[in-house]
């Protein structure tokens, strides 16, 4: 959905305490991924769970653009028809992955390495963002890319028609930048290696390895190592999508803050990648527990029951940004009601994802009463004990559904309503949190209703 509709402003009022059970959407990562390499293999794919959010319904249409057969068949419910590796089509019309990062990044890497072109454009926030971390190594490969100024799209990409594999050390902490390479060098020749200094979601290997592929991931000695050889058959998959832990974070982060709350998320995953927020959670002295652990799809999952708790600041480490690097945003809003100070440090690729989330954190919490200091790669949070935030500002969620749904759960602990220009984009990734939050005890209200 690049054309974005009407703003959405959005208010959320202080409420009582939020009781029941959160049945939060699928993983918006593992869907993704769970569409690309369905639409890459021979055969049939079944996928249940899958996120029916704005983002990845555009990485459905956009598997369909390069052949694939991709079908709804119930709520959740998808059957993909894989091309093969190497198959895609032309894509006749230009690809909108709307909000989508992720998409848009997957997408150019699954198509680089075979000789088509396809052009690609998205919203006012996916435009803005920086493309080069991708079209510097599937250029490795032997493709071409011509986008604006500063490497941002539009762009169309050239993929090679005889693809090199790839030796790429990842500049930056990204699962995107991972995954794009990876999925270059599904369609070439031998083996493509991917390092990574700092360990980021290992969806796409989980995923390659069940899919059939032939994947290893060692530790060496400037990190993980994974290697993947070239141009194999993929096998076609049951996939079952668990719940999303960085959409999880926003009602577990708002029962802890709303005195009185106790609620449960089930089904929710708890891959190591991705636990990051968890962990700082207990150790600000959060009431969690993590009930019926099991493994469910390839990933481990668990029940969360989560009650209210008073919460002290602490120091997140830098080592632990990538694993928890969509929960910033509301990890700021669990800080405010701490008591003391919390210190994130290491997350200067924040600045770069749909919006510039310290900034748009820093301003949102100001406005609202709290006192934060920032800088290229850190966010400082005062906490100001429970219950004790203001409240009573509006914050600008510049195109970002996590401000936006992290600054609604500000207001469910402030002492006065807490207000958001655009609630829109909350659909990319949760399209059912006003309905989920509300039935838990929230009140978030339109402006224009
Ligand atoms: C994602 C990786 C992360 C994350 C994004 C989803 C993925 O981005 O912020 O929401 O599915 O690979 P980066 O790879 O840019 O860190």
């Amino acid at each position: 959905m690049s054309a974005h509709a009407a703003p959405t402003p959005m208010t959320s009022r202080p409420c009582g305490p939020l009781k029941g059970v959160a049945e939060v959407p699928g993983d918006k990562s593992i869907s993704h991924r769970a569409l690309i390499l369905g639409a890459l293999a021979v055969g049939e794919t079944r996928i249940t769970g899958l996120l029916e959010g704005e983002d990845v319904l555009d990485t459905a249409a956009a598997m369909r653009a390069f052949g694939a057969e991709v079908e709804q068949v119930g709520p959740g419910e998808w059957v993909v028809n894989g091309v093969g590796v190497g198959g895609f089509s032309e894509p006749e019309n230009v690809i909108d992955c709307g909000n989508s990062g992720t998409g848009v990044r997957l997408i150019m890497g699954a198509m680089a390495s075979t000789g088509i072109t396809a052009i690609f454009t998205g919203d006012g926030s996916l435009r803005s963002r920086p493309m080069a971390r991708i079209t510097d190594p599937i250029s490795l490969f032997g493709a071409t890319a011509y986008g604006r100024d500063g490497g941002r799209l539009p762009m169309a990409v050239v993929g090679a028609a005889a693809p090199v594999p790839v030796r790429y050390e990842l500049p930056m902490p990204s699962a995107q930048v991972k995954s794009a390479v990876l999925l270059a060098g599904l369609n070439a020749p031998g083996q493509t290696v991917v390092i990574e200094a700092e360990a980021t979601r290992d969806h796409t290997e989980r995923m390659l390895a069940g899919f059939g592929a032939e994947i290893s991931v060692e530790d060496g000695p400037k990190g993980r190592v994974i290697t993947l050889t070239g141009q194999p058959e993929l096998s076609p998959q049951d996939i079952a999508v668990p719940r999303d832990p960085s959409s999880a974070a926003f009602p577990v982060c708002a029962a802890l803050i709303v005195p009185g709350s106790d609620i449960t998320v089930p089904g929710v995953s708890r891959n190591p990648t991705r636990s990051g927020l968890y962990t700082t959670l207990v150790e600000m002295g959060a009431d969690i527990s993590f009930e019926n652990e099991r493994v469910e799809g390839g990933e481990p999952v668990a029940d969360l029951r989560v009650r209210a708790s008073n919460l002290r600041g602490v120091e997140v480490p830098p080592e632990r940004a990538a694993s928890m690097i969509d929960e910033f945003p509301i990890l700021a809003v669990v800080a405010a009601n701490a008591t003391g100070t919390t210190v994130m440090r290491g997350v200067k690729e924040l600045r770069v994802k749909e919006s510039d989330r310290i900034d748009a954190m820093a301003r949102g919490l100001q406005a609202n009463g709290v006192s934060i200091e920032e800088d290229q790669d850190t966010l400082i949070v005062q906490g100001m004990g429970p219950g004790n935030v203001p409240g009573g500002g509006t914050c600008a969620t510049h195109l970002d559904h996590r401000i936006a749904m992290a600054f609604m759960c500000l207001g469910m602990a402030a002492k006065a309503p807490v207000n958001i220009d655009d609630g829109g984009p909350i659909v990319t990734s949760f399209p059912i949190f006003e309905t989920l939050m509300g039935d838990l005890g929230a009140q978030i209200v339109r402006a224009n209703r």
